[in-house]
C-alpha cells in the first residue's frame, strides 16, 4: 500500500485530531495540536496519507533551550500517531525521519521529547543528551537529538513547556 507524507494543509486539521484520538483512545493529544496550532508553536506539522485518507500525524512545536549566555533553537517532538491498524509498517519512523529533516532545514538545532525510552533512541535520541537540560519531566523519557553535531556539548540549560501540555 502507498503511504504519501506531506505537511499538514489546512483541510487536514479534523483529520489530524482524529487519528491522534484513535491512535491514543483520548482525545488529548488532537486538542494539544490544536492548541500549539493555534498559538504559533507549530514547527513541523507532517502527515502519513494512504488513499487519500489520513493514517498518520508528528508535531514538533518550539521548545526553545534557555542557559545563561544564549537561547538553542529546539523543538520538542509531541506528540506522534499512527491510526492502530497501519501501525508497524514503519509509518512512524519515516514521519519521524522525515520530521527529523525539516526541523534541520528550518533551523532547529535540538529536538526534545518525553517518551518510550525503548522506542526513539533508535533515532538518535538519548537520555544521556538530556541530563542537563532541566525539565519538570528528568526521568529516562525525556531524551534529546542533536540535529547539529555537538550543539549540546557542555550546555546547562532549560525548557519551559508552553502552557498547552498542561491544559489538555
Ligand atoms: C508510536 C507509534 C506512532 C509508532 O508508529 P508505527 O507506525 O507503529 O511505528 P513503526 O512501524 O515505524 O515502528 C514500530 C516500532 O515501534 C515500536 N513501538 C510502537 N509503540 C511503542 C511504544 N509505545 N513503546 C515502545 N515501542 C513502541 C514497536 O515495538 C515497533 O518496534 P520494532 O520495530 O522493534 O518491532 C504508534 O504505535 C502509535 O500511534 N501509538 C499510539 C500513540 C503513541 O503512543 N504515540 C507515541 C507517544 S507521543
Amino acid at each position: 500500500m502507498a503511504i504519501h507524507y506531506r505537511e499538514e494543509t489546512a483541510d487536514d486539521l479534523r483529520a489530524i485530531h482524529q487519528v491522534n484520538t484513535a491512535a491514543f483512545g483520548l482525545p488529548a493529544e488532537g486538542n494539544l495540536v490544536d492548541l500549539l496550532r493555534n498559538d504559533g508553536l507549530a514547527v513541523v506539522s507532517y502527515v502519513a496519507v494512504s488513499n487519500h485518507a489520513l493514517v498518520g500525524h508528528i508535531l514538533f512545536s518550539e521548545l526553545p533551550i534557555e542557559t545563561k549566555q544564549t537561547t538553542i533553537p529546539a523543538v520538542a517532538l509531541a506528540p506522534m500517531a499512527v491510526l492502530p491498524q497501519f501501525q508497524r509498517q514503519g509509518i512512524g519512523t519515516e514521519l519521524v525521519r522525515r520530521g527529523l529533516d525539516i526541523c534541520r532545514e528550518r533551523g532547529q538545532q535540538v529536538v526534545i521529547v518525553l517518551g518510550h525510552p525503548a522506542y526513539y533512541p533508535r533515532f538518535g535520541f538519548s537520555s544521556e543528551l538530556a541530563k542537563r537540560i532541566s525539565s519538570p519531566f528528568s526521568d529516562e523519557a525525556f531524551m534529546a537529538l542533536e540535529l547539529v553535531a555537538g550543539v549540546l556539548d557542555n550546555v546547562q540549560g532549560q525548557v519551559t513547556y508552553p502552557p498547552p501540555f498542561f491544559s489538555v
